[in-house]
Order: structure tokens, then sequence, then C-alpha cells
């Protein structure tokens, strides 16, 4: 489990993909590839995620995970389908324990020390901070990191090319997740160009 959060640390990137069918799944996580990020998550807000993820996961060549996991069933469907890691929007007991079962690390949503501490009791050290920008934002989360010295946090929500740099530069930001490598006009007109140029300019930041 271990393992593949610290692939994770090392890319500093988490694009957030919305697949709407198995072939548009495959055409961004190519793009995001060319871009120099072979990392995606694949959100189930689609009923194509699961389909999509097991088609990268044949591939071999992508980190692939599974997000908005909100239910242990979903932690199933998103595992059996080849899923590496596993994302939620907020924290459930129930969720994080089936993922335990699972063997696959969990990154949950949490804004708030309650919320940090649910995960901590779950083993979790990891968290994902959601929505960032409406949550206070870097100022917020350096607050929260504070009084938790062994949690990483993976702000997502409102971060783009004109705020990365300041949350990659913080300390405890293990990785910055979001969807504004990926815009939603060229997903759909399947020009990968501009998603391969927002993916390089932001594994050039994090390089820098
Ligand atoms: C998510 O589910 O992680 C968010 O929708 C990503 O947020 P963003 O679209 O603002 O990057």
């Amino acid at each position: 489990m271990a393992a593949v959060l610290d692939q994770i640390a090392r890319y500093r990137l988490v694009p957030v993909v919305v697949a709407d069918s198995v072939a548009e799944g495959s055409f961004i996580v190519d793009a995001l590839a060319e871009g120099g990020l072979p990392v995606a998550e694949i959100t189930f807000r689609t009923a194509a995620a699961p389909d999509a993820i097991a088609a990268i996961a044949a591939r071999g060549d992508i980190l692939v995970g599974a997000g908005t996991i909100v239910s242990p069933a979903q932690v199933d469907t998103a595992v059996d389908a080849g899923a590496r890691f596993l994302v939620s929007p907020g924290f459930h007991p129930a969720v994080a324990d089936r993922a335990a079962e699972r063997g696959v690390p969990l990154i949950p949503g949490a804004i708030s020390a309650s919320e940090i501490m649910a995960a901590l009791a779950a083993g979790i050290t990891t968290v994902k901070f959601f929505p960032a920008e409406t949550s206070g934002g870097l100022p917020a989360l350096r607050a929260l990191a504070a009084p938790f010295g062994d949690v990483r946090f993976v702000p997502t929500g409102g971060i783009d090319a004109t705020n990365l740099d300041s949350y990659l530069a913080h300390p405890r930001v293990m990785a910055v997740g979001g969807s504004w490598m990926l815009p939603r006009d060229a997903v759909e007109a399947r020009d990968a160009a501009p998603i391969v140029r927002a993916t390089s300019d932001a594994v050039a930041r994090v390089a820098a």
C-alpha cells in the first residue's frame, strides 16, 4: 500500500478524470502520459468508470486509481477493475475498512481536525484536502497541518496552473489533485494538444 502512495508522492500530481466511455478514458491517459504524467484518478461519476479502469490497468503503463468512491461496494468494484489507489471526497469508516481489507490505499477527503482524527483512527495518514480552495485554501491547510505532524495532504478542488506552485511548495503537500490539466472541451473534441501542454507544464513545475 505504501509503495503506491510513494509513487504518487514522486509524481506529486493526481489528474482527476471524468471519462464518459472507455475510449475517452484511454484518450485522456494517452494525453497525460504524453505530457509526462502516467497517473490517473478515474472518478466513479460516470457509469464507464469501472470498464475504463480495467482497460487502463490492463495496459500496465499507467498508475490508475479510482475516485469519488463513496461506498464499500464501490471499493470492491474499483479494486476488482484494477484500481491501485482509491480517493474519496470525504471520510467514511466503512469505506476505509473495506479499502484496508482489500489492501488498497485510500485517500479520503478531510477538511477539518475531526475528519483528520477519524482518518488517523482508521490508520490513514494521507488525506485529500477537498474542496481545497473553498475550504480556506493554503492558509487552512497550513493551520491543519500544524497539529497533525504525521499527516500528508493532497489538496484538490479549485487548483490550477495559477495556484499550483504555492500548494506544491508546502512541505506537507504530498501531491496536488485536480482537473485543470483536462479541459473538458479538449476532451470532447479529442484534441490532445491542450491536455499535453497543461500536463507537461504541471510536470515541469513539480520538477522546478
Ligand atoms: C475532485 O473530485 O477531485 C474535484 O472535482 C476536482 O476539483 P477541480 O475540478 O476543481 O480540479
